[in-house]
């Protein structure tokens, strides 16, 4: 059996320079959940209902039965004595992965662009419908890692945006949604998991790199609780049942062994009190990884698809062997029963209609190994009304970068041109290419697992021919050129053309597909398929040059941008099934754009600070990623660089124009914030252990083919193990303390919900009037950053924003607050929270650069 947190440091020490490398420190014993806050009642059922349970009966509710040996991309094992019936678990974050009859949701980067929390909201409520009707209990969503630290990292578009507290606020409302919707959301990836490259050795292997171990991304404590643990922190708060740990390393220990980040970090600090599941693949011990605060293997499996695993068995072997306490176990079982009475699944529960494996109606229920012929797939609809909540985000968050006069159109355009294959449709059909492993035709999603089949995909070709021929037939020309090497023919429509609508992309995903040499991240930050070429055509023969970009991030735009023939831009991001139709509210002013880029546009790649680390840089070993650019990521490294982006964080223009005055600050009477001492109860014993004899597999059950089940072959666990390294002594893998079940200290900075609650006291009222001077009805979006002050800290951080309405020649009162935990630092010595001496700072505006309203902040502690 392989090691946890030891594993690691063994390991590294074998190679040169081992004692330089990051260390993570022990962090033991993993901490039990104690049902706080708002989980009381959920957690005293789940008590009540292990404390019913074998311990085969509990190791199958933690364990995964095998990749592709149930209809979910993962399942547990069930408990029929009790007539349940596994635990599913579906990608993605944007949808019902591998089904059919579902929505495709805008990506996650749209919906931070919106900056709208109620839509963040819909989205989550309506894709937790479609998993709840399909008879899913965990949606594999939302992400928070990558956080977006390289704006050409390949999952940026899956989570939100590279600022923490853009992040946060929207996995909070994307994971309420969900969870109100009644499944079980799944705040991943936990944590520093910020590039493909080298996130699985095998997989890098696969590409020709000869490394033994993932990537570790090496952070230090400050820039992990200012940045990349915030939105969890908030996703905690939030009530999110569940966290997967990642497939890289953080300091040299992996994401699912590491003791500092799953049992200090999220189940201390945090409280958290759901569960933790592996990300595929991403479980390397069976012993270690318990110990270290993992709750749940999946798909349960060492390797996809082979039939043994760290758990099931081994883990039912390594209680009776005394090596890992009842009550971590137990306290798996309830962690996961917790979270499913926590969203009411037990209400909501039906089986899985539907298999991610064939979109046949009949196959093998057991498809890895052909077992079982059975009617799989219902095709239930569950799209309901969704196109409305996906037309509206796809149109609120299209972000209006530049506009000289081009937009909105008007429907009296003579001859309007649509150039550049990224209007059309796909060739190969909307879903034709596996998890959407192409750039073909209009690109709505990026690719890998965190996909969705689309029931439909309306281009933008489609959808502007369709305007132009209902307001304007009879009276116009449209054209198309859909074909990127067709630069004659493009230049011949644009000649022509009152107005030219120029589509151009870029695209990335998850790193087990490579898309033209982008194995995962992009390899370069330039438009794909000859973009700059059609751009370049239709500006030389077209002074009505509009151009929309679809992308997962940051393009670089320097060559064109300023060209006085393109007449405004738009970027659209990755809008799912309504793309054409939410383009066409913004072109034609039915919707007043309101979306603010979630992300900086910087002059080159270079700005944004620290590249991809594309080549191993460690031997053999694990490559190391040093996070040295700290908390300075996207804009709040433009600013310590002083570096001139070319559109900045935040901006975003309208069809009417707003105007901020009269800021008011008011100290609020906070309560003093205090240190949380003390100690936890001692772990809690749900049950007795038995006798090996007690777990064998029973008779007159039939055994599926490499199914994994939590019972053993023989009562000599050795061999039930068939683990080569059986019985080594347990000080060579056991750590300190691991085992020790007695009340623990608490933490300073701790509390039940997301750390201690006076971090989230508020200290400070700020208000501000914002007036529609224009002559349309439009949104604004309020942000409000803070300058904390002293040397370590960014020049500002955003820290609150809202979407507003407001009539022409209306004014608005906004009203935010900030709390403790917005004006804080993380010290590490005193391992809290302060507020510093420095003084404070508070700015309002439109954009992170467009700050018309600034005051210093009363002293405040
Ligand atoms: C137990 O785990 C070890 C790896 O640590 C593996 O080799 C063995 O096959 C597993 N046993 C079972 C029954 O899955
Ligand atoms: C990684 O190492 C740094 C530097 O020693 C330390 O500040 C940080 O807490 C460590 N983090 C983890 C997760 O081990
Ligand atoms: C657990 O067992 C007790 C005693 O047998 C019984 O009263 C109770 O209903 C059971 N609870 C559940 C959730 O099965
Ligand atoms: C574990 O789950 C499998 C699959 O649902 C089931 O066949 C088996 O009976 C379960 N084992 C126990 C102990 O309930
Ligand atoms: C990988 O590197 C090791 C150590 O340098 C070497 O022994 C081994 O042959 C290499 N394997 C491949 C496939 O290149
Ligand atoms: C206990 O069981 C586990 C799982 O099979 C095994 O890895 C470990 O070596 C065993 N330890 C002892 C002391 O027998
Ligand atoms: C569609 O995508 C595939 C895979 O990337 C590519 O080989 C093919 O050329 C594309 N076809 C068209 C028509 O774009
Ligand atoms: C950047 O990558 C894309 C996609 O692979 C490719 O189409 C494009 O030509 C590349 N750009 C440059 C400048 O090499
Ligand atoms: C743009 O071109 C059209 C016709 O090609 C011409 O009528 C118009 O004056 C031009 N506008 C500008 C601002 O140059
Ligand atoms: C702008 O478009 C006109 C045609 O309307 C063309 O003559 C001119 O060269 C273009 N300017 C640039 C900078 O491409
Ligand atoms: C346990 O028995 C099953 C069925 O005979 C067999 O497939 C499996 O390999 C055995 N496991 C071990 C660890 O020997």
């Amino acid at each position: 059996m392989k090691l946890g947190w030891l594993e690691a440091v063994v390991l590294t020490a074998s190679v040169a320079g081992a004692k330089d490398l990051a260390y993570s420190p022990p962090y033991y014993p993993s901490p039990w959940s104690t049902g706080a806050g708002e989980w009381a009642e959920a957690h005293r059922r789940a008590v009540e209902f292990v404390s019913n349970l074998t311990l085969a009966e509990k190791v199958n509710l933690t364990t995964g039965a095998g990749w592709e040996q149930e209809r979910c991309v993962g399942e547990t094992g069930g408990i029929p004595r009790l007539g349940m019936w596994g635990m599913c678990m579906q990608d993605s974050p944007l949808g019902v992965r591998d089904a059919d009859y579902n929505s495709g949701f805008p990506a996650g980067i749209n919906v931070a662009a919106t900056w709208d929390k109620r839509l963040a909201y819909q989205r989550g409520m309506a894709m937790g419908e479609e998993h709840r009707d399909k008879g899913v209990d965990v949606q594999l969503g939302p992400v928070a890692g990558p956080l977006g630290k390289n704006p050409d990292g390949g999952r940026v578009w899956e989570g939100f945006s590279p600022d923490p507290v853009l992040t946060g606020m929207m996995m909070a409302e994307t994971i309420k949604g969900m969870q109100d919707a009644g499944v079980i959301a799944c705040a991943k990836h936990y944590v520093g998991y910020e590039q493909e490259h080298f996130r699985q050795a095998s997989e890098a292997q696969g590409y020709g790199y000869n490394i033994t171990q993932s990537l570790s991304s090496n952070i230090d404590d400050k820039t992990m609780h200012e940045l990349y643990l915030w939105p969890f922190v908030d996703s905690v708060r939030a009530g999110v049942g569940s966290i997967m740990c990642s497939y890289n390393q953080i300091n040299n220990s992996y994401g699912c062994s590491n003791s500092y980040t799953m049992n200090k970090l999220l189940k201390s600090e945090l409280g958290f009190q759901g569960f933790v599941m592996s990300d595929w693949g991403a479980h390397h011990s069976g012993v270690g990884d318990a110990l270290a605060g993992l709750d749940m293997s999946m798909p349960g499996d060492v390797l996809l698809g082979s039939p043994y695993s760290y758990w099931g068995t081994n883990l039912t072997i390594s209680v009776l062997n005394g090596t890992i306490p009842e009550w971590r176990v137990d306290d798996m079982a309830v962690r996961i029963m917790a979270a499913y009475y926590k969203v009411g699944r037990d209400r909501y529960r039906t089986p899985p209609n539907f298999s991610s494996w064939t979109r046949d109606v009949y196959g093998y229920e057991h498809f890895i190994v052909s077992e079982d012929y059975t009617k799989l797939n219902d095709r239930v609809n569950v799209q309901r009304d969704h196109a409305d909540v996906i037309r509206k985000i796809g149109s609120d968050s299209i972000v209006l970068l530049k506009n000289c006069g081009g937009l909105p159109l008007t429907h009296q355009e003579p001859f309007v041109g649509i150039l550049g294959e990224d209007a059309g449709s796909n060739p190969y059909g909307a879903n034709g290419c596996t998890d959407r492993g192409c750039d073909n035709g209009t690109l709505a999603m990026g690719w890998g697992s965190g996909t969705a089949n689309f029931p439909y995909l309306i281009t933008p070709e489609q959808a502007i021919q369709n305007e132009v021929l209902t307001y304007s037939a009879g009276k116009t020309n449209v054209f198309s050129v859909t074909d990127n090497g067709a630069l004659d023919q493009m230049a011949d429509v644009a000649s022509q053309s009152a107005v030219a609508l120029v589509f151009v992309n870029a695209d990335s995903g998850e790193g087990y597909i490579d898309v033209d040499g982008n194995e995962g991240d992009r390899k370069n930050m330039t438009l794909w398929k000859n973009g700059e070429q059609v751009i370049k055509t239709a500006t030389e023969n077209c002074n009505n040059t509009i151009v929309i970009m679809h992308t997962p991030s940051a393009v670089l735009i320097g060559d064109w941008y300023e060209n006085p023939n393109i007449t405004a831009i738009l970027w659209a991001g990755l809008p799912g099934q309504e793309s054409g139709r939410s383009l066409v509210d913004v072109l034609y002013g039915r919707v007043n754009p309101g979306g603010k880029t979630p992300f900086t546009w910087g002059k080159t790649r270079k700005a944004y600070g620290q590249a991809i680390l594309t080549e191993p840089n460690n031997g053999v070993g694990a490559p190391q990623d040093d996070f040295t650019d700290g908390v300075f990521i996207d804009y709040r490294r433009f600013d310590k660089d002083d570096e001139e982006p070319i559109y900045e964080f935040g901006h975003g223009l309208s069809y009417t124009n707003f105007e901020f005055s009269d800021l008011e600050i008011t100290t609020l009477n906070a309560d003093k914030y205090t240190a949380t001492t003390g100690k936890t109860m001692k772990a809690p014993v749900l049950g007795k252990v038995g006798q090996a004899s007690d777990y064998l597999f029973p008779s007159g059950i039939k055994r599926v083919t490499q199914y994994l089940y939590p019972w053993l072959n023989s009562t000599n666990l050795k061999k039930s193990s068939g683990d080569p390294d059986y019985g080594m002594k347990t000080e060579d893998y056991v750590p300190d303390g691991a085992q020790n079940g007695s009340p623990q200290e608490l933490l300073p900075a701790s509390g039940p919900s997301g750390g201690n609650s006076g971090l989230f006291d508020e200290l400070i009222q700020v208000r501000a009037t914002i007036k529609n001077t224009g002559s349309v009805i439009g949104d604004e979006v309020p942000q409000l950053y803070v300058s904390l002050g002293g040397e370590d800290n960014p020049v500002r951080v955003l820290r609150a924003f809202d979407r507003v309405t407001i009539a022409p020649g209306q004014e608005l009162e906004w009203t935010s607050t900030l709390t403790r935990r917005d004006l804080s630092n993380w010290d590490v010595s005193a391992q809290d929270w302060v507020v510093s001496n420095a003084q404070k700072k508070v700015y309002i505006g439109s954009s992170s650069r467009k700050l018309p309203l600034s005051a210093d902040l009363p002293s405040v502690q």
